[in-house]
C-alpha cells in the first residue's frame, strides 16, 4: 500500500473520552472532605464514577478534573485505586485541576483531551452508580449522529414556577405539564466539536451552567433525550449517601448470588 492509500485507510479521529467533574466542595452534603472523595460503601464516590465510565467498552480515556489543591491527592488515589481489576479495555486516567464552577471545571477538562477524542461524554463525580447501560446508550446516540445527548427520567412530583420570596409564601405563577418535563442525569453526551464550542461561545455570569446540553441549546443545536436510571441519581444531600449506601450493598448482594 501506498502512504497515500495508508493515509486513505486511516479512520477519522473516533476515541471516545469522559470527563469528570470533581472539583466541588459539597457544600449542600455538609462538612467533610471535597464531596467526591466521601465514601460510599468504603470506596470514594469519584472512584465509583470512573469506573462506571471506564466499564464502557467505547471509552478509552477518563479526564477526572479534581479541586484544585487536591490534585496530588487524586492522582494518589488512582495508585490506590487501580482500575485494572474492574477494566479489560485498559482505560486510561488523567488528572488535571478544576475551577470555581462546575463549567469552568468542564472547560479544563475540555481543553486536557488529546486530538484524536471525537465523542466526549461528561459525567458528574457525584453520580457515582450509574449503570453502564446509560453510559453506553449515550456514547451509542452520539456515535449515532445526534451532536448532544442527555439521559433522562420523567418526573415523580409535580412542579411549580413560583416568584421567589423569602421568609414569606411564595406565590405560584404557573404549573407546567408533568408529562412534558423531564429531569436529565448524566452523562451527557457530545461531539467534541460542538461541546467546545459551546464552551467558548455561551459564558454564563455568576453560578455558570449546572448542564453542559443547555449551554449546547444556546447554540441553536439539538438535544436529545435518552432513557436515565434511577440509580444515576446524584448524591446531593445527606440523604442521597443514605440511598447510594443502600443500592451499593443491594448490587453486593446480587452478585453474591
Ligand atoms: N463541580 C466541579 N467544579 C466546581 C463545582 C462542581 O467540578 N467548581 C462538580 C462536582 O464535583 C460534582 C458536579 O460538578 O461532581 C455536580 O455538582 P454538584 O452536585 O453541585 O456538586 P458540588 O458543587 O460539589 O455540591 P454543592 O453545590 O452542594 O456545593
Ligand atoms: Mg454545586
Amino acid at each position: 500500500m501506498s502512504d497515500r492509500d495508508a493515509a486513505q485507510a486511516t479512520p477519522a479521529p473516533s476515541r471516545t473520552a469522559a470527563v469528570i467533574p470533581a472539583a466541588g466542595r459539597g457544600v449542600r452534603l455538609g462538612p467533610g472532605a471535597p464531596k467526591a472523595l466521601r465514601a460510599v460503601g468504603g470506596t470514594p464516590m469519584l472512584v465509583h464514577a470512573v469506573r462506571a465510565m471506564a466499564a464502557s467498552r467505547a471509552v478509552s480515556l477518563v479526564v477526572v478534573v479534581a479541586p484544585p489543591d487536591g490534585v496530588a491527592e487524586v492522582r494518589a488515589l488512582f495508585d490506590a485505586y487501580p482500575l485494572a481489576d474492574h477494566d479489560s479495555t485498559r482505560t486510561d486516567v488523567q488528572v488535571v485541576a478544576g475551577g470555581e464552577t462546575r463549567q469552568e471545571s468542564v472547560r479544563l477538562g475540555l481543553a486536557a483531551l488529546p486530538a484524536d477524542v471525537a465523542t466526549v461524554l461528561v459525567h458528574d463525580a457525584a453520580r457515582p452508580l450509574v449503570p453502564v447501560d446509560v453510559v453506553d446508550a449515550v456514547a451509542a446516540a452520539v456515535r449515532a449522529g445526534a451532536p448532544a445527548v442527555v439521559p433522562a427520567l420523567p418526573l415523580a412530583d409535580t412542579v411549580k414556577q413560583v416568584e421567589p420570596r423569602s421568609g414569606e409564601p411564595e406565590p405560584v405563577v404557573a404549573t407546567p405539564e408533568r408529562a412534558l418535563l423531564r429531569a436529565v442525569q448524566t452523562p451527557q453526551g457530545f461531539a467534541r466539536a460542538v461541546l467546545a464550542e459551546a464552551h467558548e461561545k455561551v459564558a454564563l455570569e455568576g453560578e455558570g451552567a449546572t448542564d453542559d446540553a443547555g449551554m449546547v441549546e444556546r447554540l441553536g443545536l439539538p438535544v436529545v433525550v435518552v432513557p436515565g436510571h434511577e440509580e444515576a441519581f446524584k448524591v446531593t444531600r445527606p440523604l442521597d449517601l443514605v440511598l447510594a449506601e443502600a443500592v451499593l450493598a443491594r448490587r453486593r448482594a446480587n452478585d453474591g448470588f
